[in-house]
């Protein structure tokens, strides 16, 4: 017997970011699983490469070059994914950008910014047209990645925590205006994971990673594939009644 809670078949998965890290591992784990994906990313030839890896049918896969700081881009994926598929079922909003460390007297306006227009406004917009399609079929759930940074404080993170921070609290305002019309929104918040995103100073030694490590009870960064399993549980067509929920996944660290 299949096992029907991780069964993505006739399922169709928007998801933004899907070039590297979680989003390309995501792309895999639902593909495998039978879902239909829209993938965007700013990064045209890395997406390319998440959707050569995915060995499925042509039918089962739109993929759009995408700035999610873009109000116009957001809707045009989300148009991809309605007329290739004629629904989404499920919208990961993944796109997102790290800055170098900088403590809160030495943020610059153009970083903060930057952060505002993708990590926020990334997941704004695309809410903003997502939303209208689950409307008009009435169902879906969005599943928002924010972070452990959106929980709590970072050191030298802070327009980074100002964003996350952002992403859950709009994650809690559409779970309350939209869950009468079957539409439920979630956040994933991450501890340190080693993708991409982590190529930053601060991040990007062995050393560095190490002490950040040491900030988990079970003494570890998560691997990216055990955040993109969690992902999976989350989006599972069997997890139907979570709404407005920012899941920790970090090892116990908000359990300090
Ligand atoms: N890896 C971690 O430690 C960690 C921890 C907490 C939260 N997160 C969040 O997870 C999400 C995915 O990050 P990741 O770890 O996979 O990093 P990553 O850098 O591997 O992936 C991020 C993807 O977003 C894309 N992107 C960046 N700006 C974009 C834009 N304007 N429009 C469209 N796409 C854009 C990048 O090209 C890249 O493919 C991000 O929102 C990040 O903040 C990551």
């Amino acid at each position: 017997m299949s096992d029907t809670l991780l069964d993505f078949t006739q399922h169709t998965v928007l998801i933004t970011g899907a070039a590297s890290g979680f989003g390309r591992l995501l792309a895999q784990a639902l593909a495998m699983r039978g879902a239909n994906l829209a993938l965007g990313d700013i990064d045209e030839e890395g997406l390319q490469a998440t959707v050569d890896s995915l060995s499925i049918d042509a039918s089962r896969v739109v993929s759009l070059r995408n700035d999610v700081a873009s109000e116009a881009d957001c809707k045009a994926l989300v148009d991809a994914a309605v007329n290739k598929f004629s629904r989404i079922d499920s919208a990961v909003n993944n796109a997102g950008i790290a800055h170098d460390p900088a403590a809160i007297h030495q943020i610059s306006e153009s970083v903060f910014d930057r952060q505002m227009d993708v990590n926020v406004k990334g997941v704004l917009f695309g809410m903003k047209y997502q939303l209208p399609a689950m409307l008009s079929q009435g169902h879906g759930h969005i599943l928002n990645v924010s972070s452990l940074a959106g929980l709590g404080g970072a050191p030298k993170a802070g327009a980074y925590v100002a964003a996350k921070h952002a992403v859950a609290g709009l994650t809690k305002t559409a779970a309350v205006e939209y869950g009468r019309k079957n539409i439920r929104v979630n956040a994933i918040c991450p501890f340190f994971s080693p993708t991409n995103i982590l190529n930053v100073d601060g991040y990007n030694t062995d050393e560095a990673r190490a002490k950040l490590a040491m900030g988990s009870p079970m003494k570890r960064l998560g691997d990216p594939q055990e955040m993109v399993n969690t992902m999976v549980l989350l989006l599972s067509p069997g997890n139907s009644y979570m709404n407005g929920q920012t899941i920790a996944v970090d090892g116990g660290v908000t359990a300090w």
